[in-house]
């Protein structure tokens, strides 16, 4: 939540912000830039995105800049507007602060500043930072802003620009991500790799409690004690062009339309024949074999796909499998001994719930297997190890193409961890393999028959979701995509559960989108169907081609290839966002950068 972006070496206004347009998907409430100019300090900020602020800069952009601080915001403290927004400044107006996180006793640490005679003018809890750095400076920027952190409680990662300290800023970190690196002629800041990637490749991820001085050529890193740290580099070999919409109306389309690549992607160098091969797990064959209990936790979209592993696991083998939100995991008087795993999926590796449930599990003497897609992140320098699962950035809100990422590492760590317990399964594993090929097909292929369905459904205020086995947390993962990009409500079910409660909603303005494909619960299915058609609702059934006995009983049909039972989670989640897409696109909506959301949660 909220991007930082800075840098210091010669540039202009117009890379500040285009910088800061990288980040803009972590929250986009208001956005806004410091430089100093002629020993003064010039601060720009707006409500709303960012292209809205370079508006307000047009006539500034080739401004030559030295040195510069950037935010987009997602607000925690105070509403959005242009007074909230950040950088926020001090009050000799040299001091400009830049803030993602939350500062959790900025209540007391304000009524302090003020009775010392410091004047506050926003909401924010950012603004004490500033005033805690005025009233530390004396000269030694970095020294001011260690002082102030020493007085902060929450989480924070923070960038200071003072207008009489031309040659560093500074950036220090508590809990919330930063990233820095140096050309040898700029050195840049900021909350994720997005905005460096097109300068450097080398990035150094700071960790809790560390300072970084930024200078034009360099970067220094402090403990908060000020010593000196050893600096740590992470090759970032992301495409710079997974960051641009390549002629897409929407990141999410451009990203759905990804998904093939994704699955090979996450394939690549991991099967061989029947078999799969985890180098990352190589030292846990004995620990992976004598297993008795697998603890899933993640968040949101991340969350769904931790169920579907939970089905597939089952399938090959029964076995203790817990799944749970990181949010309510975290809170829990949990079980871990050494026979247990704890996997947390997390696409950003960043979101704090699940950071804090890996901290608990760590704290229990438990091991950590991360599933992510941010290399450097949080998340997979804390875990005991990782899976990454190589999507490349995802700039939509809207995850997509990660989801269908960490279901394939998910299918394969299943049959990993399945045959060191002695399982064989080489047709799944060859079945696998051909799914790249499939989704592709199949995305390019019905995208168009899927507006067609859409464009149908575009007026509705509500929608239930059903599935049932493997195809319930698709559901779920349906309708949360269709609330997160078009504002609309939708609730997911197994469908077993309809009869006792949900069905009492149904009417004919409440469609239901039920996953009915060819497997052996489809007679289940279809009964449910028959049972909310009997209360005048619309079905719109994700189907096998060929099926007659469910699309007899729908009034619209989304049709997949005929699968093994276990692929038909990639297909419906694909069939799923593009439904989702075209309704919001339907409506005009701002896909990428849905109201009130941000793509990294990192707040509580
Ligand atoms: C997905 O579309 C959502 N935006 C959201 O639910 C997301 O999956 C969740 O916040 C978890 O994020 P993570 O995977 O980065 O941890």
């Amino acid at each position: 939540m909220c991007g930082i972006y800075g840098f210091i070496g010669d540039g202009t206004v117009e890379d500040l912000v285009n910088g800061l347009k990288k980040l803009e998907y972590r929250g986009y409430d208001s956005a806004g830039i410091a430089f100093a100019k002629n020993g003064s300090l010039i601060i720009e900020k707006h409500t709303g995105k960012v292209d809205q602020l370079r508006e307000f800069l047009s006539s500034n952009l080739e401004k030559r800049i030295h040195a510069g601080i950037a935010h987009t915001r997602w607000a925690t403290h105070g509403v959005p507007n242009d007074l909230n927004a950040h950088p926020q400044s001090d009050c000799t107006h040299k001091i400009a602060v830049v803030h993602n996180g939350i500062i959790e006793n900025f209540s007391t640490l304000r009524s302090q500043l003020q009775a010392e005679g410091h004047k506050f003018v926003s909401q924010t809890d950012t603004e004490v930072v500033a005033h805690l750095v005025e009233k530390y400076f004396n000269g030694d920027l970095l020294e001011a802003v260690r002082r102030a952190v020493e007085d902060l409680n929450g989480t924070y990662a923070i960038g200071v620009l003072h207008s009489d300290v031309k040659n560093e800023i500074i950036f220090a970190r508590r809990k919330s991500p930063l990233v820095v690196a140096s050309d040898g002629k700029r050195s840049f800041c900021a909350s994720d790799v997005t905005p460096l990637i097109s300068s450097v490749r080398d990035v150094m991820f700071l960790e809790d409690g560390q300072l970084a001085r930024l200078t034009a050529g360099d970067f220094e890193i402090f403990e908060s004690t000020s010593k000196n740290v050893d600096k740590k580099f992470h090759h970032i070999d992301w495409n710079e062009k997974d960051a641009e919409k390549g002629g897409f109306k929407h990141f999410m389309l451009k990203e759905i339309y990804e998904e093939p690549r994704v699955i090979s992607d996450a394939l690549t160098g991991r099967t061989y024949g029947g078999r799969i091969a985890f180098d990352e797990l190589s030292e846990w064959k004995d620990y992976l074999k004598n297993l008795n209990k697998l603890n899933v936790v993640a968040c949101g979209t991340s969350y769904h796909a931790g169920l579907i592993f939970k089905y597939f696991f089952e399938n090959l083998r029964p076995f203790n499998i817990e799944v749970e939100v990181s949010s309510e995991y975290r809170y829990r008087n949990v079980f871990v001994d050494d026979k247990t795993l704890t996997i947390a999926i997390s696409q950003s590796g960043e979101t704090a719930d699940t950071l804090e449930s890996i901290r608990l599990v760590k704290s229990l003497g438990g091991k950590v297997l991360a599933i992510s897609n941010v290399v450097g992140s949080t998340l997979t320098r804390e875990a005991d190890k990782t899976l990454y699962i190589n999507a490349g950035p995802e700039i939509s809100v809207a995850s997509t193409k990660a989801y269908i990422g960490q279901m394939m590492v998910l299918y394969l760590l299943a049959l990993h961890i399945d045959s060191i317990m002695d399982g064989k399964h080489p047709e799944i594993v060859k079945s696998l393999n051909k799914l790249p090929e499939i989704m592709d097909n199949f995305i390019t292929s019905s995208n168009s028959k899927i507006k067609k369905v859409a464009n149908k459904y575009v007026g509705y205020a509500n929608f239930m979701y059903v599935g049932r086995g493997i195809n319930f947390p698709s559901a779920l993962e349906g309708a949360l995509k269709l609330k997160e990009i078009s504002y609309t409500n939708a609730v997911g079910y197994q469908a077993g559960e309809l009869k006792h409660g949900p069905i009492a909603l149904l009417d004919e303005k409440f469609p239901v989108m039920a996953v009915a494909v060819s497997d052996e619960l489809k007679e289940k299915m279809i009964s449910n169907i028959l049972e909310t058609k009997a209360r005048n609702a619309h079905v719109v059934a994700i189907l096998t081609e060929g099926d007659s006995d469910v699309s007899s009983v729908v009034n619209d049909s989304i049709h997949l290839p005929k699968l093994p039972h276990y692929l038909y989670p990639f297909l419906v989640g694909s069939a799923f966002q593009l439904f989702a897409y075209h309704v919001a696109d339907g409506r005009n909506l701002s896909i990428d950068m849905p109201r009130n959301l941000a793509k990294s949660v990192t707040v509580e």
